[in-house]
């Protein structure tokens, strides 16, 4: 039986795509890293009466919960009726330092602290292959046709090598160098982006096809890059794979302009990371200095938030 003061917590963090968007909802290879700057945590506690959502982008009961917040409701209705139990009687608040819609797998993470908190709220375990079909279920009404790559980056803790149809490989990251991520301010849009790089490929299948599966070439040079601890090459494919992520039609001009400043300030490459037409795009530095740097002129040029991660260690600033 549960007490007013009870509270059950669950947390998850942020993603960033090294390299793959798109192409990995062909089943190309993508490369993501979890993003513990960005992070996020759910607490659930009893109350009586209605249960509310407590959030930035939202404060009220759950009845009322805007359509925004369709795929959390979702979960909490799943998950209660597999559990055979009430929706209401929850004060759920969401403390989320990841910003919405920009390629950093908030929704993907917010679902992901949602569900495990739900489950020690009602004191039920949760195996990885669970916790991965809910966060599927709120992925499909936030996204559409996702790859399931966010769920499966924002629920682990290592770097994932991670095809559609695969079980996705772990690897530990040791490259001597710093990634620089910067934030556009601008949502992206991964629903219209995905669906107009299907529309591409009917449009004009041959050039959209060679792309998505040179993407895939470039992420499998990247892997070998990152094993060697090759931090120049895996600049340079870096920067080829945004030049086809432009030519699928998903960059913009924001994200054109921090990427070609990141490369003028001394990037090793840059890049979209995420869906694109808006969100982060991320750059490559050999020093912590260069990063800093980097993110400076990034600052001045159009980012309304940046952030320096160690490629070798699991430090990040
Ligand atoms: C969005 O974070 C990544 C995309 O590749 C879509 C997906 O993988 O579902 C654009």
């Amino acid at each position: 039986m549960k007490t007013l003061s009870d509270q059950a917590i669950g947390t998850a963090h942020g993603k960033i795509i090294l390299i793959g968007e798109h192409s990995v909802v062909y089943n190309e290879p993508a490369i993501a890293l979890p993003f513990p700057a960005a992070n996020v945590e759910v607490r659930i506690k009893a109350i009586d009466g209605e249960s509310q959502i407590h959030s930035s982008y939202y404060d009220g009961s759950l009845a009322n919960a805007p359509d925004s917040l369709n795929n959390l409701k979702k979960i909490i209705e799943t998950i209660c009726q597999d559990f055979s139990v009430s929706t209401s009687g929850m004060q759920i608040e969401i403390l989320s330092l990841i910003p919405p819609e920009r390629g950093m797998g908030s929704s993907a993470a917010v679902a992901t602290a949602l569900i495990r908190a739900l489950h020690h709220y009602f004191e039920q375990s949760l195996s990885t292959d669970l916790l991965l079909h809910y966060i599927e279920i709120s992925e499909k009404i936030a996204h559409g046709n996702p790859s399931g790559l966010d769920a499966r980056i924002t629920s682990g803790t290592k770097p994932v090598f991670f095809v559609k149809t695969k079980e996705p490989e772990t690897f530990d990251l040791q490259v001597s160098g710093y990634l620089i991520a910067a934030d556009t301010g601008l949502k992206g849009q991964t629903r219209e982006a995905v669906q107009d790089v299907a529309l591409l490929l009917k449009k004009s299948k041959r050039k959209t096809k060679q792309l998505l599966s040179s993407l895939g070439s470039l992420t499998n040079q990247a892997k070998q890059a990152i094993e060697r601890d090759d931090i120049s090459a895996l600049g340079t494919i870096l920067s080829k794979a945004h030049q086809h992520l432009s030519d699928l039609n998903v960059s913009n001009a924001q994200l054109d302009r921090l990427v070609c400043t990141a490369i003028k300030q001394g990037a090793l490459g840059a890049k979209l990371t995420g869906s694109g037409r808006g969100g982060c795009v991320i750059a490559l530095a050999k020093t912590v200095e260069q990063a800093r740097h980097i993110a400076k002129e990034l600052m001045k040029n159009g980012a309304v938030e940046t952030w320096v991660h160690s490629l070798g260690a699991d430090k990040h600033e």
